[in-house]
């Protein structure tokens, strides 16, 4: 069968998902908003094979390990049950998402699998399918099929539960400074901590009802360009996510003490006069909301505080791209 390749970009949310009221279907308490990013992404080639044994899969050249094979051959299940196939795929996908930048590449390695496996399958899927396919491998892959702002609504079933485009073309100033404070893999990931929050912070319901309330005051801030209610409405979504955690019972952090310099330096650009924002996280990185302009600012300052830092800049980019291996990528 014919192979195809797909791209999709990371996103950053600037309101979260975290928390689900359905783990099979991933239908998440909350409606989030998130950014695509124009520098990091993956790229997966799929070819269903009836040669084929079993689903052979690299990542970056590397065979995956057992759970991880699994996990991405029940995700190609759902694609061979939706094409009435029952062949084995050869996926090879590559990350353009370093490990060390902090970013999760579940978001873009989900997305990219659903354009290139449904694609190979022989399934024409709309835009709107392949966000609930990528959504039932990774809640925030559901966000990268799109560029640039998305949003993607809770619902309250798999039809409902999609993300939709709120402004594809970014055409006014707003980056994102990634500043790594650490690239070892994360105690808790994103599933077992939402989880958590979930199941044992006091003030998990409270979170819901508040984050779903920021969805209009965060649409109105990126229509109207106006990044300093964006970047406030975000820090704050964020550290009440981070909160959730701390007050479960038994607490966990994914924020160190290096985090919260970072976060405090923010606020002391702030007071400077910058619009500069936090955003965080399942794990202590922190990602700077900024305009472009204020970039050598930002980070004179914070390699004053932390002259080891190393920070990675990126800016809005496009949604998914899928083309047939052998034809010319648009
Ligand atoms: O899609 P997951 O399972 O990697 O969860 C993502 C969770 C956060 O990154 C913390 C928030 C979000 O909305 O992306």
């Amino acid at each position: 069968m014919v192979a195809f390749t797909a791209r999709a970009h990371t996103n950053i949310a600037l309101l979260k998902y975290w928390g689900k009221v359905d783990q099979q279907l991933i239908i998440p308490t909350t409606t989030s908003i998130s950014l695509t990013l124009d520098e990091f992404y993956t790229e997966t080639t799929v070819e269903f094979d009836p040669a084929l044994p079993n689903d052979q899969i690299t990542l970056d050249q590397q065979p995956l390990k057992e759970k991880d094979r699994h996990k991405i051959s029940i995700f190609l299940n759902l694609i061979r049950t939706q094409a009435q196939i029952n062949t084995f795929a050869r996926v090879q996908s590559v990350n353009h998402v370093p490990t060390a930048a902090g970013l999760a590449s579940s978001a873009s390695a989900f997305a990219a699998l659903a354009g290139a496996g449904s694609a190979a399958a022989g399934l024409n899927l709309s835009q709107a399918d392949l966000s609930r396919l990528a959504r039932q491998g990774s809640g925030s892959a559901s966000r990268s099929i799109f560029g640039g702002f998305v949003q993607w609504d809770r619902g309250t079933d798999h039809q409902t539960s999609v993300a939709h485009p709120l402004q594809e073309n970014v055409d006014w100033p707003i980056q994102l400074l990634t500043v790594i404070v650490s690239d070892q893999p994360k105690k808790i990931n994103s599933r077992g901590g939402m989880q958590n929050a979930m199941q044992n912070s006091p003030f998990y319901q409270n979170w819901v009802e508040r984050s779903n309330g920021l969805v209009k005051p965060m649409q109105t801030a990126i229509n109207q360009h106006d990044l300093a209610t964006l970047g406030t409405i975000a820090e704050q979504n964020a550290l009440e996510m981070h909160a959730q955690n701390m007050v479960a019972n038994p607490p966990f952090f994914y924020l160190t003490d290096i985090s919260w310099q970072i976060i405090n330096l923010v606020q002391d650009l702030r007071q400077s006069g910058l619009q500069v924002y936090a955003t965080m996280d399942a794990g202590p990185n922190v990602k700077i909301i900024s305009h472009p302009d204020d970039t050598p600012t930002i980070k004179s300052a914070l390699f004053k505080i932390l002259p080891e830092i190393s920070i990675q800049v990126a800016t809005p980019g496009p949604g998914l791209t899928v083309w047939q291996n052998g034809a010319a990528h648009a």
